[in-house]
């Protein structure tokens, strides 16, 4: 990487793992997965890492692990979490095995994906037998920003139905200032 864009690179992970996150939608969507000890969580966008440190507490740090593919933030997130691994990487190519993980979760990140159907199936892929997804996104008056609308996250349920999940729901929570719509699914058991 250029020697400019690294430092970029590094600026943008220190500034967002201070300000540019909402604690709000990480705490909601950790309390949607109902995570039980021991379980395998993957965050796909993990930013900065907040959402991991709180899948740590109750499954331990080994059994947590994040994707993103801003290096500085991957970086900052394992420093945060001592323990967990996050890989520098996108969730169009997520680099775990086969049935590995119990839940994923992304949270502000779906929207950003290039592919977000490369991005669903890599995720049909990593999850356990009765694994679960979540993921969550910010609810949009109309579609183009950093969010979905409710007819998006209505037709990603969708998605998820058509690629096999069960008991595909939108939940919609307040998030501090903001609405979350997070989109749950499970993989047959
Ligand atoms: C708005 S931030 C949310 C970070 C964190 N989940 C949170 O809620 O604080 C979006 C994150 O998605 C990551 N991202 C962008 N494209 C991605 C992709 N294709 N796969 C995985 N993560 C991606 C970005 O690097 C960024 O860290």
């Amino acid at each position: 990487m250029p020697a400019d864009r690294a430092g970029w690179s590094w600026l943008m992970g220190k500034v967002y793992g201070l300000v540019a996150r909402n604690p709000a939608s990480n705490e909601a969507v950790f309390e949607e997965a109902r995570l039980q000890p021991g379980e395998r969580v993957l965050d796909i966008g993990s930013g900065a890492g907040h959402a991991l440190r709180l899948a740590a507490a109750v499954v331990g740090p080994a059994n947590v692990f994040g994707v993103d593919p801003t290096a500085a933030l991957a970086s900052t997130a394992e420093k945060r979490v001592p323990g967990a691994k996050v890989a520098v990487a996108v969730a169009e190519d997520l680099p775990f095995d086969d049935d590995t993980i119990d839940v994923v979760w992304s949270i502000a990140s779906f929207h950003h994906w290039e592919d977000p159907e490369a991005g669903l199936r890599e995720v049909a892929r990593v999850l356990a037998p009765g694994g679960r997804v979540l993921v969550a996104e910010r609810v949009l008056r109309r579609p183009g920003g950093h969010g979905l609308t409710v007819a998006e996250a209505e037709n990603l349920s969708h998605r998820l139905a058509t690629l096999g999940f069960d008991d595909v729901e939108v939940v919609k929570r307040k998030a501090g200032r903001h609405e979350m719509a997070i989109v749950k699914g499970r993989t047959a058991a």
